[in-house]
């Protein structure tokens, strides 16, 4: 007999979430301008928002908080962290940040210029709002199986070889270095293989390219590794991704997913050069090299978080937690992304809502409605975040328009996820009901966070 898999953890604190009505939520949603960002956490069930700061710590990490040195410099909680973070991805120089999307900065500012290219399998809306931001061209590069909803495949996050062999021929004086994003976030949360990351390394290699790893995912991208990938079997998630972390350079790291904390992330380097221009422009912008950003109790429970992630039973539940709702969706269908990635399950709205058009971000219009029905936040992940409003007035379109539902780690419980199964599949019955949606106000970079909408 197949047991469930079940939380591999006891409740040892908890926090009560609010119920509220249908018809308060209409209030509330239309008071947000129909953006679910600009909720109250408060007005929210089931917060599915992202993955991302949103977990649960253990007691070990609450301890280790205790530990945390606060010293200006040289804090041994620094050091502590370091040799995790050594052990695990074998990297000389850690820089902490006080998240992810700071340590993309510093790494685009300091190893590109105007005119460059940095192809990945998909860059996550802060990676590429960074670059552009400096003028650097983001290319998105996974294989074509990636942008298929439906299409089955145990990699869908592999960048396509392909593509970023013709590009490094053509206009590789313009390739600072490659990014591959595990796992793929963007595209649905699919794994990477590792043989699809070593080929990729030492294609760019063969160009005298680095490869830089945007590991916010590792862990469960080593797991799927562990599971899918015909000779990794054996191999402990741990070893799979000290191997991932040695087929590269250097990564970018948002400690808020696989970290296993609320705040928290670093930049990982074996180049001399940009470490010490990275450093400068760190003590600039983020603080001292030997906290960037971050408190020192930051830094012992990230230590701890990143020796507890690469647990097997961890892991198997957290990949089983997107399997299992996405199961129930499947059973009653509802299309989602397919295979269910590590973080989240993605909701492919335009078959959920096939009477909307592009223009009425039928994503968008999905996430509100969400809302409305059972109180259940979920991010566009579609037109809005990805599409553009062009100086002449005319708007561009992202070919997936998905609602990602993204789970914190270790928060919710499997009632939980029965009840928002139970909600999706209501609304998908009276799908028809759901209007689209138009723009009343947008900004010009990653618009999606403060947009204000209206029912079309
Ligand atoms: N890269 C990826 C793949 C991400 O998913 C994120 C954040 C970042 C970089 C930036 O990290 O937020 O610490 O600055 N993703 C969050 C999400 C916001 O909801 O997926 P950050």
């Amino acid at each position: 007999m197949a047991l469930p898999i079940i939380e591999p953890f006891r409740i040892k604190s908890v926090e009560p979430i609010r119920l509220t009505t249908r018809e308060q939520r209409k209030e509330l949603l239309e008071q947000a301008g129909l953006n679910v960002f600009q909720l109250h956490a408060d007005d929210v069930l089931l917060d599915f928002l992202t993955d991302s700061g949103t977990g649960a710590m253990s007691a070990r990490q609450w301890a280790a908080i205790m530990e945390g040195d606060e010293s200006y410099a040289g804090s041994k909680s620094f050091f502590r962290l370091e040799a995790v973070v050594r052990e695990l991805t074998g990297y000389q120089t850690i820089i902490p940040t006080h998240q992810g999307r700071a340590a993309e900065r510093i790494l685009f500012e300091v190893a590109t210029k105007p005119g460059d290219i940095v192809p990945s399998n998909t860059h996550f809306d802060t990676t590429r709002a960074n670059l552009e931001y400096d003028q650097v061209e983001a290319l998105d590069l996974v294989i074509p199986e990636g942008l298929e909803p439906r299409t089955r495949h145990p990699f869908k996050g592999n960048i396509d070889l392909g593509r970023v062999e013709a590009l490094l021929k053509d206009r590789g004086a313009r390739v600072p270095f490659g990014m591959i994003t595990i796992t793929n976030n963007s595209g649905g949360g699919q794994p990477v293989s590792l043989e699809n990351i070593r080929a990729y390394s030492a294609l760019l290699k063969r160009f005298g390219k680095p490869l830089i790893i945007d590991a916010c995912r590792f862990a469960e991208n080593a797991m799927f590794v562990k599971m899918r990938e015909p000779g990794q079997a054996e191999k402990s998630a741990r070893d799979i991704a000290r191997e991932i972390f040695r087929s590269a350079d250097g990564c970018t790291m948002s400690a808020k997913k696989d970290g296993m904390v609320n705040i928290g992330g670093f930049l990982a380097l074996n180049d001399e050069g940009w470490v010490e221009a990275a450093k400068n422009l760190l003590i600039l912008t983020e603080g001292f090299p030997t906290y960037g950003g971050l408190a020192g109790r930051d830094l012992e429970a990230l230590a701890v978080g990143l020796e507890e992630v690469t647990d097997e039973a961890y892991l198997r539940y957290r990949l089983r937690t997107a399997e299992y709702l996405g199961e129930k969706l499947r059973a009653a269908g509802v299309g989602i992304v397919e295979p269910t990635g590590g973080h989240a399950v993605y909701l492919d709205a335009k078959d959920f809502l096939p009477h909307l058009k592009p223009e009425d971000y039928p994503a968008w219009a999905l996430s509100a409605a969400l809302y409305v029905e059972g109180g259940i936040r979920g991010a566009e992940i579609g037109s809005v975040m990805f599409g553009k409003r062009l100086p002449d007035g005319t708007e561009t379109y992202h070919p997936m328009e998905l609602v990602r539902l993204a789970f914190p780690r270790r928060v919710y419980t499997q009632s939980h996820f029965d009840y928002a199964a139970e909600i999706i599949c209501d609304l998908k019955r009276k799908a028809r009901e759901v209007h689209g949606v138009r723009f009343v106000k947008q900004a010009r970079w990653l618009r999606h966070f403060t947009a204000q909408m209206r029912w079309a």
